[in-house]
């Protein structure tokens, strides 16, 4: 991140204290219940936003070496991810060419070799058939067109993208909308993978990424948690097409004050979260690095699945390694145990029927953007900003 642009941001936040304002998206708008659980609409983001729209898998150093591989299945089409033997990230679908049985089955690890487990045939991770158990017994075949079917693949900046369909394109720079310097600027492929979780929730896809989208519930929901480190209802606020950046405001801004500007680094101050369509919250810290992916239940609207990775800077791992440690077990506490208690509860509500919209208020702008982005994406009119 630029240094004047981090001097802007937290320029921002202590003007934004000082006056007792937040940022303000100008009005309010209504959003009908039945984005949360209207089965058609769902329907539409699973295929629109999942199937067949280019996904962030991971970060580089999820495959941090050569032979290096791991497994998703998360957008319909399962994944196998490999380093090949020049380094490159290759992604394939993890369906065998001869029954389509998903191939391997471990998450992560280390393997040159992915063999089968129902008759045997072996893969490398360039994707080639290599190996195909009495192939006098089986019959001719060209294993040059029975390798595993290769998907677009991308590795841009330290992010990992994949589009699910063979014959697309990622186009990764282009989905960034202008953020990709800002990106880069972290050095993203420095990170080391520390950790994964998943949390499964009774609540719409959309209602995990809403609770990123403000922190005007900081002093009630994380009255015991958050609120003490953060300034609840202050942030800064930035959109880049599709994408945006918040700022969610730290109480050790105020140590700042009266120190030059040019030595500040907007993580002490601040807590970076950048949103990148459709289902991606990274949150920049200066221990490293969690990068949040929300994926729908398909045919089901009330559900959702939150794959939750973490990274740490390497000097940071190797200066305090307890704290990556606690990091990933207090994120467990607020988000899976707070924000999405919440949030399906929020479901319940929505479900029940009784409400025919929730309300976005003019501090939470990034619930305008959101929704009216996904909005935008399916061909419907955006939501009305309604003053207040
Ligand atoms: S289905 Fe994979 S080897 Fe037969
Ligand atoms: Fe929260």
């Amino acid at each position: 991140m630029e240094k004047a642009e981090q001097i802007r941001v937290l320029r921002q936040l202590l003007g934004h204290l000082d006056a007792g304002t937040n940022v303000d998206a100008g009005g309010i708008r209504r959003n009908p219940s039945d984005a949360y659980t209207s089965p058609e609409r769902a329907r539409k983001e699973w295929d629109g936003f999942f199937r067949e729209h280019p996904q962030i898998v991971g970060l580089s150093a999820d495959l941090p070496e050569s032979g290096a591989f791991f497994t998703r299945d998360d957008f319909g089409v399962p994944l196998l991810a490999t380093r090949d033997p020049d380094g490159r990230f290759r992604a394939f679908a993890n369906v065998c060419r001869h029954r389509g049985v998903v191939v391997e089955s471990e998450a992560r690890g280390q393997k040159r070799r992915f063999s089968c487990p129902f008759h045997g045939w072996t893969y490398d991770n360039t994707g080639a058939l290599v190996g195909l158990p009495m192939p006098e017994h089986f019959g001719k075949i060209d294993r040059d067109c029975h390798g595993l079917v290769e998907l677009p693949a991308e590795e841009h900046l330290g992010f990992l993208w994949v589009h699910p369909q063979p014959g697309q394109s990622v186009e990764a720079e282009q989905r960034l909308s202008g953020l990709a310097p800002e990106l880069e600027s972290w050095g993203f492929g420095r990170l080391v993978h520390t950790g994964e979780d998943t949390y499964a929730a009774a609540m719409n896809w959309k209602l995990a990424i809403d609770t990123f989208g403000e922190t005007y519930h900081f002093k009630a929901l994380h009255r015991n948690s958050l609120a003490q480190s953060f300034h609840g209802n202050v942030q800064a606020y930035d959109t880049y097409g599709r994408n945006h950046r918040m700022a969610l405001c730290l109480k050790s801004i105020d140590e700042l004050r009266g120190t030059p500007e040019d030595t500040w680094d907007i993580r002490q101050g601040a807590f970076p979260v950048y949103y990148l369509f459709p289902n991606v919250q990274l949150n920049v810290g200066l221990g490293g690095v969690i990068l949040v992916r929300v994926y729908p239940v398909p045919g089901d609207p009330g559900r959702s699945v939150s794959r939750i990775s973490f990274y740490a800077w390497p000097d940071t791992l190797s200066r305090d390694p307890d704290m990556i440690a606690q990091v990933q077990s207090t994120f467990g506490a607020v988000i899976r145990d707070e924000d999405y208690v919440a949030a399906a509860a929020s479901q319940i509500g929505a479900s029940s029927g009784v409400q025919d919209a929730v309300v976005f208020g003019r501090n939470e702008p990034a619930l305008h953007h959101y929704h009216n982005t996904y909005r935008e994406a399916l061909g419907m009119e955006p939501l009305p900003l309604l003053e207040s």
